[in-house]
């Protein structure tokens, strides 16, 4: 039984409950090199049936071998560390870097050690290799993440076209990219700028 093979590779995460998703095959985690990472949307159930996260998230391998996984979103000013698709370490890669304002990570944790938000850290995503080399994670850990996280997804309707793909995917170049959580701003029937309802958590795009 694949939960049974698989090994931890974070410790003191959650446990992996069964609903197990594949972030990267075999072979894609082999192509993996150190220093280098995979950028990934992964469609999210929402908070109800109607809706669908669509959450961009990164995997590394790091300097040392070790993979891991990070919510794309910077924790100074919010949203996305990279410009260029995939791109996250830097020119030596010995840290991940946020290409707007320049802060650095370390790899094995996410906490920044360099920049404007040095002292705080990236959300990292629970992993599991198999044995076989496949990169998995959890339906339970993607969920925490989304509510616990930065808020780098996107809200969609679960009928519409975005919310038909595979449940992982690389990037879509036509989705907007995951908005700051301080630079976001809502149009609603009171205009450009509203704040977001208090139920609804302020990371949340505006359904279209
Ligand atoms: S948004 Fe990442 S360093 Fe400012």
């Amino acid at each position: 039984m694949l939960a049974g093979r698989v090994r931890r590779l974070l410790a003191g995460a959650p446990s992996l409950s069964r609903a197990q998703v594949t972030l990267l095959d075999a072979a894609a985690a082999n192509k993996l090199l150190p220093s280098s990472a995979r950028q990934l949307t992964v469609k999210v159930a929402g908070a109800d049936s109607s809706t669908v996260r669509l959450l961009d998230i990164f995997v590394i391998r790091d300097a040392d071998g070790q993979l891991r996984a990070f919510e794309n979103y910077c924790p100074h000013a919010g949203g996305a560390l990279n410009m260029l698709p995939d791109r996250f370490f830097t020119r030596d890669g010995a840290a991940l870097l946020c290409t707007r304002h320049g802060a650095r990570f370390a790899p094995a944790d996410g906490s920044c050690f360099h920049g404007p938000c040095a002292g705080d850290a990236l959300h990292a995503l629970d992993i599991a290799l198999c044995e076989a080399g496949s990169v998995h994670t959890t339906m339970v850990a993607l969920k925490d993440l989304c509510e616990n996280g930065g808020g780098a997804y996107i809200l969609r309707e679960a009928d519409s076209p975005e919310a038909q793909g595979p449940l992982v995917q690389r990037p879509d170049e036509s989705l907007p990219p995951p908005r700051s959580r301080r630079a976001r701003s809502y149009t609603t029937s009171e205009g450009q700028g509203a704040r977001a309802p208090s139920s609804e958590p302020s990371t949340h795009q505006k359904l279209k």
